[in-house]
């Protein structure tokens, strides 16, 4: 990077973490309250249904390691589907670009838990943020990595910088049960030649990383890194190199909410990626992530309160990529 580039990067982390966050945040907290009785709990997973719906957090990460936060942004909650960015970024790092020979990098308009188009596109997934592509993942990773669980539970411990991160192990069982259509996806992927590890392995690795649980803190620090070229600020590691992070951040822009990704795009501007525990985690490349939670749920499996003040947030900081 050139001294004008870096300088300028340097000028917009010290303008976003100058801002007045204290102000901001209670103001997204305020006028997204408005929606706080819209959408419904995951109860396709049991365990998530027995969330106590109505509360909210959101905690903001800033390069220089500050952190900002309110409400709930403290408590521990299902990271599911957000445990997809981590689970490709240490599968991009050991694979590099072979990985897109098992999933490619293309939006969806079907539902995350879909398998029209794996049939149709011959066992090779849109994305790897759609649940079919995160099964290919999830199976690249176990053929390298014997213990995935604990790699994944340190990965994120290591990145958050916070020792008490760990499984739910009753929302594991309860997802496992419900599992149907991980099987049938890894099974449909088997069938086309994309698939190398024994089905229940990888359906187990997977909802063992969804089950992992982690508060709004946690994950705004353990995705600083893919804001910061890829190297983790807690530590110092460089997990992924600064091309690779700008590619994972560009996947989570333009699929990483699913069927909203476009709207995410044109109504926050930000690479976004959503869980059904009601987290959603925003990157701001050079300058900071953000982690908002609120579990109750739209259509698409994203919570509704967290994406407003999402929005509300990007919109008051002029936050938006395009701004
Ligand atoms: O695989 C599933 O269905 C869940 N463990 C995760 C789905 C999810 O979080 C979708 N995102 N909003």
């Amino acid at each position: 990077m050139g001294d004008a580039a870096q300088q300028s990067r340097s000028a917009r982390a010290a303008y976003f973490a100058a801002l007045p966050w204290g102000q901001i945040l209670e103001d997204a907290a305020q006028l997204s309250a408005v929606c706080r009785h819209d959408g419904q709990l995951a109860d396709y997973i049991p365990a998530l249904a027995r969330v106590a719906p109505d509360q909210f957090g959101i905690a903001v990460a800033t390069l220089d390691g500050s952190i900002h936060s309110v409400e709930d942004c403290a408590t521990r909650f299902s990271i599911q589907s957000i445990s997809k960015v981590f689970l490709l970024s240490l599968a991009y790092r050991s694979y590099g670009e072979s990985l897109w020979e098992r999933v490619r990098q293309a939006p969806s308009t079907n539902p995350f838990n879909s398998l029209i188009e794996l049939e149709l596109e011959r066992g090779i997934p849109r994305n790897p943020f759609l649940n079919p592509g995160a099964l290919v993942v999830t199976d690249a990773l176990l053929s390298r990595h014997t213990h995935l669980e604990s790699a994944m539970v340190a990965l994120l411990r290591e990145l958050a910088g916070s020792a008490g991160i760990n499984y739910d192990s009753e929302v594991f069982n309860s997802e496992l049960r419900c599992a149907s259509r991980h099987f049938a996806a890894a099974h449909l992927m088997q069938s086309h030649g994309n698939f190398s590890n024994v089905v229940s392995e990888v359906v187990r690795a997977y909802c063992a990383s969804c089950a992992i649980e982690a508060s709004c803190v946690e994950l705004a620090r353990a995705g600083l890194f893919l804001a910061n070229g890829g190297r983790a600020i807690e530590g110092g590691r460089q997990l992924l190199s600064a091309h690779e992070a700008q590619r994972v951040c560009a996947l989570m822009l333009t699929t990483g909410t699913y069927e909203y990704s476009g709207m995410t795009a044109f109504a926050i501007g930000l690479p976004t990626k959503s869980g059904v525990g009601g987290g959603v985690l925003a990157i701001l490349p050079g300058r900071g992530s953000i982690c908002i939670w609120s579990p109750r749920l739209d259509a698409r499996g994203n919570s509704v309160r967290a994406m407003k003040a999402l929005e509300l947030i990007s919109n008051a900081a002029g936050l938006s990529l395009f701004a």
